[in-house]
């Protein structure tokens, strides 16, 4: 089974035949949303609506461990993590796909690990590549095989939000080699990490980071709305490959 996280703009896997809708709790609390449980044709598919079923919980008050927990307790071989992001680097526009390979974490006072008092115990996990490569691999393959252009890495920034970035942070992220800004990747690639489930994204650039291209003046929600809508056809299309090849 393949688990899979919905961020804007995808809060429902299309083409998945619901089989049940599942509560679940942890020792973190309850994830954003019930699970859900289906097949993409013979696959099983695990879906978890990252901001909750209505959008209502923002990146910075997501309970990421329950969200990880509550997926890895039903031992899915990988998580496919979907998240909007403006674009720094720049070919990457709106409407672009990519498959990030490196974060760099600028996010504070989320809660970030498992391993700590009281009840978990000190372990430092190897974080060297925060990505699962074969995951990654079969996110491009199963691209190249539906015709969908699908990016071959990016190094993606988490920033804190819930507000979006200055011009000059965006400035700053971009010296210090980041590609994509967004504010969901971390803790959640780390936590999936410290639960051994192998882990790994497709971003959607949503717009033009502060400051670049068509944001110079200003990030319209509206036209981020607009981009996400149409390239979450071709994000599912790209999911649904991945899910029926998995074995
Ligand atoms: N910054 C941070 N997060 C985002 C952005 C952005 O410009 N666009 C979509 N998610």
């Amino acid at each position: 089974m393949l688990a899979v996280i919905g961020g804007s703009g995808f809060s429902r896997l299309t083409n998945l035949a619901v089989e049940q809708r599942r509560r679940v709790r942890t020792p973190y609390g309850e994830p954003s949303s019930e699970l859900t449980f289906g097949r993409i044709g013979r696959q099983a598919v695990v879906f978890l609506a990252r901001h909750g079923d209505a959008h209502t919980i923002p990146p910075h008050q997501i309970n990421y461990r329950a969200n990880i927990w509550a997926l890895a307790e039903f031992a899915p071989k990988g998580i496919v993590a979907v998240a909007a992001v403006g674009g720094i680097r720049a070919d990457l526009q709106p409407g672009d796909l990519v498959v990030p390979h490196q974060i760099i974490d600028y996010t504070s006072g989320r809660e970030a690990t498992y391993h700590q008092l009281p009840d978990g115990v000190p372990r430092h996990v190897d974080f060297t590549e925060p990505y699962d490569q074969p995951l990654r691999q079969r996110l491009l393959d199963a691209a190249v095989a539906v015709g969908v252009a699908l990016g071959d890495g990016a190094v993606y920034a988490a920033t804190q939000g819930p507000r979006l970035e200055t011009a000059a942070e965006i400035d700053r992220l971009q010296r210090d080699g980041a590609d994509v800004v967004g504010m969901t990747g971390m803790p959640e690639a780390v936590l999936a990490r410290e639960l051994d489930v192998p882990y790994a994204a497709i971003n959607i650039i949503a717009n033009p980071a502060a400051g670049r291209g068509g944001s110079a003046q200003a990030i319209s929600m509206a036209a981020i709305e607009a981009v996400l809508a149409d390239a979450m056809q071709r994000v599912r299309a790209v999911i649904e490959r991945v899910v029926s090849s998995n074995d």
